[in-house]
């Protein structure tokens, strides 16, 4: 099944994502932009950590290389015991589709499908088998609470169950792994709120690590770890 990527679990606490020396530089000559550097961090299993800091401080930068969606310019990232950083493109889109789920700040359904429809087209397109998508489907969303609104599209949701939909959709195919970038961004306090405890919910009763960006100071209170970046680095707590 889609679910079972086959993998052994790390176990609760291990690191399971570290980075050693992350410098980031965008462009070149005059016009390089160093978007990191000097980045060393290590993520325990079964956590849930906030990158936090002003816009353009490298939060989303620092997101997609830790989810294998951009190479750092130097430095390596280390996930489950695997330099990630050493695999080709065709090796990290093969591990992001098995071990990684991303969330994004708009949603990113596609509206003419209902809830239900969103997240096998998600679990299609991670390359699972091409039948029994049903029960794979049907545990993420009575994971994120939105198993009764399946019929649903998401014009007839609001904005926080659209983004459970959406968290649905990034872990149907059973990763380690949850990334996101500013989730709460579009959403008002209550359902930020409420998209929040769909992640504490999954750290808690399905293991998982989750890695998220914000600017939203009431958010800091929900996670366990917090990481401040200023102007590209890690800055002292
Ligand atoms: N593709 C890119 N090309 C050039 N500069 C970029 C690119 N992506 C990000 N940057 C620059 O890197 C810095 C960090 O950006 P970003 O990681 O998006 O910050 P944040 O998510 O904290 O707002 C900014 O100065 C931004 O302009
Ligand atoms: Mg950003």
């Amino acid at each position: 099944m889609a679910a079972d990527a086959g993998s052994e679990r790390t176990a609760i606490g291990e690191p399971i994502l570290r980075a050693e020396g992350i410098k980031r530089v965008f462009g070149r000559g005059i016009s390089a932009v160093t978007a990191l550097s000097n980045i060393h961090l290590t993520i325990p299993q079964g956590t849930m950590v906030a990158l936090r800091g002003r816009s353009g401080s490298g939060k989303t930068t620092l997101l997609n290389i830790l989810g294998a969606l951009d190479e750092p310019t130097e430095g390596k990232v280390i996930f489950r015991g695997r330099e990630t950083t050493r695999l080709s493109g065709r090796e990290r889109s093969a591990l992001r589709r098995k071990e990684i789920g991303l969330v994004f700040q708009s949603f990113g359904l596609v509206p003419l499908m209902s809830a239900y429809e969103n997240v096998e087209f998600g679990l299609r397109i991670a390359g699972g088998p091409s039948q029994g998508y049903r029960p794979a489907v049907e545990t993420a969303l009575e994971k994120v609470g939105m198993r009764e609104r399946m019929k649903h599209r998401p014009p007839e949701l609001s904005g926080g169950e659209q983004q459970r939909v959406a968290i649905a959709r990034a872990i149907a195919h059973g990763p380690e792994l949850l990334i996101a970038d500013e989730p709460t961004a579009e959403l008002d306090s209550r359902m930020g709120l409420q998209v929040m405890q769909v992640f504490r919910e999954l750290v808690r009763h399905s293991g998982m690590t989750v890695v998220l960006t914000t600017h939203d100071p009431g958010i800091m209170e929900l996670v366990d770890h917090v990481i401040a970046l200023e102007d590209g680095t890690i800055a002292p707590q």
